[in-house]
């Protein structure tokens, strides 16, 4: 028997990202690529093609040297992209900087972190939590992330908090044409901020760290590139975990039953949250240059070509997740790529971790039945990231 057409079949063969249809039908367009369609292609900008199935994003995500990163995780950069780095590395250079950054971000690192990120995640709820509603990601999701890696990681002055979360806000969620200029004045904010710091004494801390540089062919990184590597983290830190835990209270919020299951069984948050990075994937999918002639599920590439690695889609494939649509607070093993393959693998999974299961338990503390705001449902927008622009929610006080 014939399948029928489906409307988002048009998807596969002239495939873009930030078409509407795909942000509005996420789920269904990313069931349909990883089901369907293992390779889609785009012809926008040079062209690339998309790879869907798990087992193809592991091989290239792991494969830097056939898969490079050093022409930016853009499909299709503005003219005037700013470059994030390690991101936009390869190998030795990339390794050279992970070297001295991965110590910041290991879960033993970051255990001290958690009592003052309940404490910031337990104030923001209490501000709302007699009122009876809230929009969660500006009143919660939009700032736990920046109170904690700016007071912790990358300690910036407390005054300038506002300013900087303003900026962050446009680049993350503003109008297209209003985001690089954003995000130029943070990449200005970090540049004045290292400069600051590195007049000053050594506090043993991340910044110290980025302002001592690493190597780059046998000499010293040029300063400009220690301010590439701060803004990654910055870039990297916030409106990723924003989207995902705000992914995680929609789950809660929509299908009570998971609700209740959780708190139940609070011992099952740690897959709870692994769900919902699996699910709600803030990094849909990263680019990577082909630099030798190689053939990747049937596709041959030529060297110089592009491709985008789905990692959305690569998260929902039911060769490597069994009943893969199902948020599943039971499962033995989560598997995914919504963290990355390879050298990239993000340098901030066990913080975003924390940060999510933080403010999923300190919601629940404060308000442990709660419901999507009748006639709401979350907006998103959609392009290479993922973001939820708002979540309305109630509950009775
Ligand atoms: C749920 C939250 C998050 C998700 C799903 C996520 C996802 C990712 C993914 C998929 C990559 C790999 C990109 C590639 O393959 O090219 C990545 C890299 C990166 N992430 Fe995250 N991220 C999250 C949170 C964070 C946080 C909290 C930080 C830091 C504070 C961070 C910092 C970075 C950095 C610096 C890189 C570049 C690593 C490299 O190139 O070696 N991310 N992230």
């Amino acid at each position: 028997m014939m399948q029928d057409p489906d409307p988002f079949d048009r998807l596969h063969q002239a495939f873009d990202i930030a078409d509407p249809a795909f942000a509005e039908n996420f789920e269904k367009v990313l069931d349909n690529l990883v089901t369907r369609c293992p390779v889609a292609h785009s012809e926008l900008g040079a062209g690339y093609h998309v790879f869907n199935r798990y087992k193809d994003v592991r091989r290239c995500g792991q494969n830097w040297r056939t898969f490079s990163s050093s022409d930016g995780w853009m499909l299709n950069p503005p003219a005037d992209n700013i470059k994030i780095l390690p991101e936009d590395l390869d190998p030795p250079y990339h390794t050279a900087w992970r070297r001295v950054l991965n110590p910041f971000f290991t879960a033993e690192a970051l255990v001290a972190l958690e009592d003052n990120a309940r404490g910031y995640a337990a104030d923001l709820i209490a501000r709302f939590a007699g009122r009876g509603n809230c929009e969660f990601v500006a009143d919660f999701a939009a700032q736990l992330p920046g109170l904690i890696l700016f007071k912790h990681i990358l300690p910036v002055p407390v005054e300038d908090l506002p300013e900087l979360f303003n900026d962050i806000d446009i680049y993350s969620f503003g109008s297209l044409p209003d985001r690089t200029p954003a995000f130029g004045r943070v990449y200005a904010y970090l540049q004045r901020f290292l400069e600051s710091r590195s007049k000053q004494g050594a506090r043993g801390d991340l910044v110290d760290v980025i302002l001592d540089g690493v190597e780059k062919e046998g000499s010293p990184c040029s300063w400009h590139d220690k301010v590439h590597v701060a803004l990654d983290v910055v870039f990297g830190g916030l409106a990723t975990t924003t989207h995902a835990m705000s992914g995680a209270i929609y789950v809660l919020a929509s299908q009570p039953e998971v609700r209740h299951a959780l708190l139940k069984h609070p011992e099952q948050m740690h897959t709870a949250v692994e769900e919902t990075v699996r699910l709600y994937a803030p990094v849909v999918a990263v680019g990577r240059t082909v630099r030798n002639d190689v053939k990747v599920a049937g596709v041959a590439l030529k060297a110089g070509a592009r491709i985008a690695l789905n990692y959305a889609a690569a998260s929902r494939d039911p060769d490597a997740c069994t009943n893969p649509r199902k948020f599943d607070i039971a499962r033995d093993e989560v598997v995914h790529t919504a963290f990355g393959v390879g050298p990239h693998r993000c340098i901030g999974e066990h913080l975003a971790r924390l940060e999510i299961r933080v403010a999923v338990e300190e919601f629940l503390k404060q308000i442990p039945a709660f419901e999507l705001k009748p006639g709401t449902e979350p907006v998103y927008e959609s392009g290479q990231l993922r973001t939820m622009k708002n979540l309305h929610l109630q509950w009775a006080v």
